[in-house]
């Protein structure tokens, strides 16, 4: 049996309060702490970036899922290892030779995942799913939280899970953007191992509960 993990994404946190809500999940049953980069580029909006990561990093006693949607990644590997990434995804439209990019990350100690937006196929993955730890399929577009889950999300997690079965059984499949209580169980039920969940977290009136129900879901 597989245990699903949750990652709260601290880009629907209070930056002016940042501290509070990384101890929060501190304390939580949280996994992970996904970290959103955002570049403008990439996606229409900016998020943060090193100096607001390296404090993330001092404080989170719990890996840094760091979430790269950025232009040319390859050039900024480095700095987000230095800093404390654990897993770094990037995605697989901004990348223009995936397979070096994936490389380059595992070659720094860290896990390696590759993001892919609504619209790109699953079937793009074929010839990169045997080199990678983690495929996160975004069921919003990136750039922003709070969006509404994207129903077709549930058929692209079925079909990396039988390709994954096939070529790389110990495939992560993470799924981010508007995961919440009410569909969290159907997606674990599809395939999906690590649930992001940003909003649905945050904007709880008891966010430590939030995780808690989220982590205790049981598929079967
Ligand atoms: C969106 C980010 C997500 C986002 C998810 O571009 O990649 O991680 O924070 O937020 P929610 O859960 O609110 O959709
Ligand atoms: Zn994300």
């Amino acid at each position: 049996k597989r245990k699903h993990l949750v990652a709260p994404s601290l880009l629907s946190a209070d930056f002016a309060h940042l501290h509070d809500d990384i101890t929060m999940v501190n304390q939580s049953e949280a996994d992970w702490f996904h970290v959103d980069i955002m570049d403008g580029v990439f996606v229409p909006n900016i998020s943060f970036g090193f100096p607001v990561l390296a404090s993330i990093a001092h404080y989170a006693r719990k890996p840094l899922d760091v979430h790269l949607m950025i232009s040319d990644p390859d050039k900024y590997l480095g700095q987000f290892k230095e800093l404390g990434a654990d897993h770094i995804t990037v995605h697989l439209e901004a990348c223009t030779h995936l397979n070096r990019t994936v490389h380059a990350i595992r070659e720094l100690g860290c896990t390696a995942g590759v993001a892919i937006n609504p619209s790109t196929p699953v079937s793009l993955l074929h010839e990169i799913v045997e080199d990678v730890d983690v495929v996160l399929i975004m069921s919003v577009n990136p750039g922003f939280g709070g969006q509404q889950f994207i129903e077709g999300t549930y058929r692209k997690i079925k079909e990396l899970r039988r390709l994954a079965e096939e070529r790389n059984d110990r495939l992560l499949i993470e799924v981010d953007g508007g995961v919440s209580i009410h569909n969290a169980l159907a997606l674990l039920k599809a395939g999906a191992d690590i649930l992001v969940a940003g909003n649905s977290i945050f904007a709880a009136k008891n966010p430590i509960h939030a995780i808690a129900e989220l982590k205790r879901i049981k598929p079967d």
